[in-house]
């Protein structure tokens, strides 16, 4: 059983389908990689699966279950997280207050629910948080404040807020968009460590393809909401319709 399948996933915003068809399988312990020209479909895609967005035909099932129906927040709970999302950092809180925050929220599912009732969680709560500072390399700085990190640790900060939730799947959407090629490097080596050590599963959408090859075990090539190839990176690589796409669209 694959741990995340789509099947005949759809996804139209009025007239233009933006996911269309898709079937997708992604095994256990996988690294996949979804690329494709702009427009192709591919933040779409992650967007069906969190549940950010309603999917318009198909389903999705995420260990076996149906997750199509399912709020963002059950998502999260089953063990699905999304990293690098700009807005996931507290910057006044100390690293290790966002990291409790991001574990006591993928408990509870939301702050909407008192946050003191479940006091007698803190100690589940606290070894989350630590466990994934570690992960990330900021047990030594979980004194700080957020806002005072150096740009490459706030990367490393917002890795661990999305592994708070001790996700078996992580979606990550141009993870090192804006970065050095240094930065970008140590994003690279990063997400393969924690991917090591906590047993992940990865979807990476990735336009830098240096980045894309280093990570992946396999590609997915989507181009205008269809699925137009899948397979090593040496098998897309040579393929003449992934070349095709890519001439035809604007790369960016
Ligand atoms: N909320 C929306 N409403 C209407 N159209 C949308 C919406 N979100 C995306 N689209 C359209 O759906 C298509 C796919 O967009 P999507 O953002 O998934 O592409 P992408 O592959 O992530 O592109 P990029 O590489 O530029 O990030 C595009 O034509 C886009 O304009
Ligand atoms: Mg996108």
């Amino acid at each position: 059983m694959a741990l995340l399948e789509t099947d005949g996933l759809t996804k139209s915003f009025g007239g233009l389908v933006a996911v269309d068809d898709v079937d997708l399988a992604i095994e256990e312990g996988e690294s996949i990689s979804v690329i494709g020209p702009n427009g192709a479909g591919k933040s779409t895609l992650i967007n069906l699966v969190t549940r950010m967005l309603d999917a318009s035909e198909g389903d999705i099932s995420f260990k076996g279950d149906s997750i199509l129906h399912d709020e963002p927040h059950e998502v999260v709970q089953k063990g699905v997280s999304r990293s690098f999302q700009t807005a996931s950092i507290f910057p006044e809180l100390s690293v290790e207050e966002n990291a409790q925050i991001a574990a006591l929220a993928a408990e509870h599912g939301s702050f909407k629910l008192n946050f003191l009732r479940h006091r007698n969680n803190y100690g589940e709560v606290d070894r989350l948080a630590r466990r994934t500072l570690d992960a990330v390399g900021l047990l030594g700085q979980r004194d700080v404040a957020a806002e005072d990190l150096p740009y490459g640790d706030k990367r490393r900060l917002e890795l661990g807020i999305a592994l708070a939730s001790e996700p078996d799947l992580l979606l990550m959407d141009e993870p090192t968009a804006g970065m050095s090629p240094e930065e970008t490097a140590d994003t690279v080596k990063l997400v393969e460590q924690v991917k090591e050590e906590l047993d992940l599963t990865i979807l990476l959408v990735e336009h830098d393809m240096e980045v894309v090859f280093n990570v992946s075990d396999r590609i997915v090539v989507l181009n205008r909401g269809s699925v137009i190839a899948e397979g090593s990176p040496e098998e897309v690589q040579g393929d003449p319709d992934v070349q095709e796409a890519y001439l035809g669209g604007v790369e960016g």
